[in-house]
C-alpha cells in the first residue's frame, strides 16, 4: 500500500506523536497523503521541520510530551487550527536496556513516563474531540507488549500496559463511537536503538540476527508501520476496536 495513500482521510485530522523521525515521520506523512491535517509532535524543531517538509498538509509543535500541560497543548493547538480532532497516533516512545541486576529508578519512571502517562494524558485531552468525531486512537506498542524481553523487562512491561489501556479503554469508549486499538511493531528499521544508547556495531549485529530470524527475509520500513496504523484508523474500520496487530513479518510465529 505505500505509495499509493487513497485520500481517505480527506479533511480529517490527525495527531501523531513522534513525527520527527522513523514511524511517526511515516506516519504523518501518510496520513497528509491521504489528505487528513497532521499536527506532528516531537522535542527536535529541525527534526519536526524536516517531516513538515515532506508535505504541506503536516504542521508540527515542538514539545515534550511528558511534561504537565503538554498533552492539553497539544490537542489545543490542532483544535484550534483545524476545528476538530479525528485520529490520536501515540507513537512516541523509547526503549532501554536495562538487566534487572543494574536497574535504576530514573531509567524506570522515564521509560513509563513516555511510553504510558504521555498518551494516557493525550487520551485524556483528545478525549472530548474523538467523542465528537467518532474517532478513535492509535497506540504503537511493540511485539514485547506481549512477548518476554531479557535485559528490557522494563521496556516490555510499558508496552504491555499500552496494550492493556488499549483494550481497556476500547470497552470503556465503544459506546460513544471512540475507537482504540494498537499496532505492535517487530523490529523496524529507524534510529530506536540509536536512541535506546546502544552502538552501532551492536545495532548492526541485532538487526543482522533479526534478520536472519524473520520469515519474510527482511527488517520492517517505518512505511510498513504506517500503513497498518493507517488502516486501523481508517473510519471504515469502523467495526475494529480493542486489537493488537502485530506488524513483524511473521517473526512471533517462530
Ligand atoms: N523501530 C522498531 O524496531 C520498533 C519496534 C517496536 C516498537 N517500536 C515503537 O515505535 C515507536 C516509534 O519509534 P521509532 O522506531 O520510530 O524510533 P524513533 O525514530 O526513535 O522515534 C521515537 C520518536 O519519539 C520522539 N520522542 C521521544 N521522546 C519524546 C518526548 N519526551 N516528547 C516528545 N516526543 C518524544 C522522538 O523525537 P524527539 O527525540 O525529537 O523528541 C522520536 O521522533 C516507539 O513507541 C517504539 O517503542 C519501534
Amino acid at each position: 500500500m505505500s505509495g499509493s495513500n487513497t485520500p481517505r482521510f480527506t479533511d480529517l485530522v490527525a495527531i501523531v506523536t513522534g513525527a520527527g523521525s522513523g514511524i511517526g515521520r511515516a506516519t504523518a506523512i501518510a496520513f497528509a497523503e491521504s489528505g487528513a491535517h497532521v499536527l506532528g509532535v516531537g522535542r527536535r524543531k529541525d527534526a519536526l521541520e524536516e517531516t513538515a517538509g515532506a508535505h504541506a498538509g503536516i504542521a508540527v509543535l515542538a514539545l515534550d510530551i511528558r511534561e504537565e500541560g503538554a498533552a492539553d497543548t497539544v490537542v489545543a493547538t490542532a483544535v484550534e487550527r483545524w476545528g476538530r480532532l479525528d485520529v490520536l497516533v501515540n507513537n512516541a516512545g523509547a526503549a532501554a536496556v536495562m538487566p534487572l541486576a543494574e536497574s535504576e529508578r530514573s531509567v524506570v519512571t522515564g521509560l513509563f513516563d513516555l511510553n504510558v502517562i504521555a498518551p494516557s494524558m493525550l487520551a485524556h485531552a483528545a478525549l472530548p474531540h474523538l467523542r465528537e468525531s467518532s474517532g478513535s486512537i492509535v497506540n504503537v506498542s511493540s511485539t514485547y507488549g506481549h512477548r518476554p524481553l531479557a535485559g528490557g523487562a522494563h521496556y516490555a512491561a510499558t508496552k504491555s500496559a499500552l496494550e492493556q489501556l488499549t483494550r481497556s479503554w476500547a470497552l470503556e469508549l465503544a459506546s460513544d463511537g471512540v475507537r482504540v486499538n494498537a499496532i505492535a511493531p517487530g523490529p523496524t528499521k529507524t534510529d530506536v536503538l540509536v536512541a535506546a544508547g546502544l552502538s552501532q556495531d551492536a545495532i548492526d549485529e541485532l538487526r543482522a540476527h533479526e534478520r536472519d530470524l524473520i520469515p519474510t527475509g527482511r527488517l520492517g520500513d517505518a512505511e510498513d508501520i504506517a500503513d497498518w496504523i493507517l488502516r486501523v484508523a481508517d473510519p471504515l474500520s469502523s467495526h475494529l476496536t480493542g486489537q493488537v496487530l502485530t506488524v513483524d513479518g511473521g517473526l512471533e510465529l517462530v
